[in-house]
């Protein structure tokens, strides 16, 4: 159910109180659909698309988007490089124009662009084809700019995103990205296959994973409640935890207009933590297990200069988490697709954040759903 320009159909809240939080409820639902025909046994397989061509032999990718698009394109490099062991590129498309870029052969450039009209990715796109390399798009609107002009589209079953803020859209771009690297290790052989065969099971049970995040919307709720007059927030994260963070930054700062910054939780100890004094809040994602003892250390950190301290974390670690002041859990999943569970909290967080301030939510000041300017 990719989306039309041409079939308009007038959006309804369906209850909900506004487009937000009905698209962050959509999910267990889009993502289910983005992945339906896909996974046989565990395995995904992505040939009936046709993108073969533009995969085989290819030894270096680099991934372009804007904003919440961006974000998903940290989470498929560092799946891609994880699974399919081929170096990958994350830029935003407003800066990748000026990089001069020494092409190589046998790359490809894969964009990511929700409404496939962001111009600045477009340009990104242009400048690849036109040194030769080829584009493979990624985005929510059949016959879009960027779907025509990239040389193959993978199309997302969002559906129609109102809000301006994304959500829905994100989680099925992560699932694209997802599927591109399970894919891409089965051909390349750069994984055993019962270890892809058990990400991609998790990647099948995702939706039962959100669905059962939902179930802490009032604790999140109450949690955005502290953040009513809170004037500046940071996110941190490591690994898929950081790009995790990056968008629940995103988020917050686009809905609630709390200036939001995300870091690389490593990276808090070389300046940002200058910044950390009483009652400055932290929001940390903890989900990858081989570095949740690590966070943990620089978390004591900013508990020791007065920050509070709220952390979504697996499940599972939660007892090694206990010194953050609040935790909101998400299901003991494989740490590589986490990211996808790990973000709706910080969806909600933003969404009710936004709502207490009385602010504008499915269209915060000054942003648009889709950037036609350079
Ligand atoms: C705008 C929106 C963002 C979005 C970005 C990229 O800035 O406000 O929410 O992430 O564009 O949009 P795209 O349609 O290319 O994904």
């Amino acid at each position: 159910m990719a989306i039309r320009q041409t079939d308009y159909v007038a959006p309804v809240k369906e209850g909900y109180a506004h487009f937000m939080l009905k698209e962050i409820h959509e999910q267990p639902l889009t993502v289910r659909r983005e992945l339906e025909g896909r996974i046989q046994d565990g395995l995904v397989d992505l040939s009936a698309l046709e993108i073969d061509e533009l995969l085989t032999g290819i030894n270096k990718i680099y991934m372009v988007g804007c904003g919440t698009a961006y974000h998903a394109g940290l989470v498929g490099r560092a799946a891609i490089e994880k699974l399919a062991r081929i170096p990958v590129e994350s830029d935003i498309a407003s800066e990748f124009g000026y990089r001069d870029i020494p092409w190589g052969k046998d790359e490809l450039m894969i964009v990511i662009s929700q409404s496939g009209e962001t111009a600045d990715t477009l340009v990104a796109l242009r400048e690849a084809k036109k040194h030769g390399t080829k584009v493979l798009a990624v985005t929510n609107v059949v016959g879009s700019s960027i779907a025509l002009e990239a040389d193959k589209v993978i199309y997302t079953h969002a559906g129609p995103e109102i809000s301006i803020a994304s959500t829905k859209a994100y989680t099925s771009q992560l699932l694209i990205m997802y599927q591109l690297a399970l894919y891409l290790a089965r051909q390349r052989g750069t994984m055993e296959e019962e270890e892809l065969k058990k990400i991609g099971n998790e990647l099948n049970r995702i939706d039962t994973h959100i669905d059962t995040i939902f179930l802490q919307e009032e604790k999140i709720k109450q949690l955005a409640e502290r953040f009513t007059h809170v004037q500046n927030a940071f996110f941190l994260g490591r690994g898929f935890d950081c790009a995790v963070a990056m968008e629940g930054a995103l988020k917050l700062k686009e809905t609630s207009y709390i200036h939001s910054e995300a870091y690389a939780t490593g990276e808090l100890k070389h300046g940002p933590i200058a910044l950390i004094t009483d009652g400055v809040p932290v929001i940390t994602v903890i989900t990858q297990d081989h570095l949740a003892e690590k966070a943990m250390v620089n978390i004591n950190e900013i508990k020791s200069r007065g920050g509070t301290v709220f952390a979504v974390c697996k499940e599972n670690l939660q007892m090694l988490c206990q010194n953050c002041d609040e935790l909101i859990l998400i299901p003991d999943i494989h740490p590589v697709v986490a990211p996808v569970a790990a973000v709706v909290p910080l969806q909600l967080f933003a969404y009710y954040v936004a709502v207490l301030r009385g602010n504008d939510v499915d269209q915060p000041r000054n942003l648009s759903k889709s950037v036609m300017i350079e």
